[in-house]
């Protein structure tokens, strides 16, 4: 196959350079997370740009309290059953808490395996200046990174909490060198978590790579959000989600329903029979 052909076979898929040419004209950028093939089709066929496969799915959908208990390769698999569900998207996979944190040589072998295990076409760690070589080293590796720098779940203890980051003047200073120092290390965007709009709104302002935020405002490049807190799958919805759908609702009505049916013997009715021959 010839260089063209290869590019004409993915021209509709988006790329990291997408995603640049975004930033400079302006246009924004839609990231969903997903854990399963079901829901990233959905996505996929829906025009969200990227679908992050993020170790958010150690609360939602494996039930812990933080992220941290995610493995590399439970991120792995579910990054499989989303990057098979993919034609459009641009898939990253979530480096789990101690998959990248122990040396940068750790960090890029666990990178590669979301490529060449899952499939992914990126990955996303959080930290700004104290990973600034790991993502260095993963990027020379030929992978795309994407930083993640403000509230950053992973790093639940040091901040005593899922609190907001950069409230102080001093916070602030380092939260926006964290993200220069991810865009100097050659990450291709940077999701701002869980920070003032005016700070995320200065940040996105002196970076030449998109931000995408969450809690985070509406001037970044981008916006992410957790599926299951937008389509109503958890028990509460932080305050800084709009809710688009009430699937949790909905779900526990059907569910009823059908055992409401089972019980009265309405289902199965005559149409979901076999017949004999
Ligand atoms: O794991 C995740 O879902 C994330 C998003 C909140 C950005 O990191």
């Amino acid at each position: 196959m010839s260089t063209t052909s290869v590019a004409s076979t993915r021209e509709h898929r988006i790329t990291v350079r997408t995603l640049a040419a975004r930033k400079r004209r302006g246009e924004r950028i839609a990231m969903l997370t997903a854990y399963d093939f079901a829901f990233a089709r959905i996505f996929d066929q829906s025009g969200i740009d990227v679908l992050l496969v993020g170790d958010s799915l150690g609360n939602v959908v494996q039930g812990h309290d933080t992220t941290l208990p995610v493995t590399m390769d439970e991120s792995v698999y579910h990054t499989r059953l989303v990057t098979r569900g993919c034609r459009r998207a641009l898939v990253v996979g979530d480096m789990p808490f101690g998959s990248y944190q122990v040396s940068p040589e750790d960090a890029v072998r666990n990178a590669i395996r979301f490529v060449k295990e899952g499939g992914a076409q990126a990955v996303k760690l959080e930290g700004g200046v104290a990973m600034a070589e790991t993502i260095a080293r993963i990027t020379r590796a030929e992978i795309p990174v994407m930083g993640h720098v403000g509230l950053t779940p992973q790093a639940v203890h040091r901040m005593g909490g899922f609190r907001v980051q950069g409230r102080s003047a001093d916070e602030a200073s380092q939260v926006l060198a964290d993200a220069e120092a991810v865009q100097q290390a050659g990450a291709f965007a940077v999701v701002l978590e869980g920070m003032p709009a005016e700070l995320a709104a200065e940040i996105t302002r002196k970076l030449e790579i998109p931000t995408i935020g969450i809690g985070a405002g509406p001037e970044c490049d981008g916006q992410v959000l957790v599926l299951h807190d937008m389509l109503g799958l958890n028990d509460w919805t932080p305050a800084f989600v709009k809710q688009y759908a009430d699937l949790g609702a909905a779900t526990a009505r059907a569910a009823r329903a059908f055992a409401e049916d089972v019980a009265a013997q309405k289902f199965p009715a005559e149409e979901h029979c076999y017949k004999a021959r």
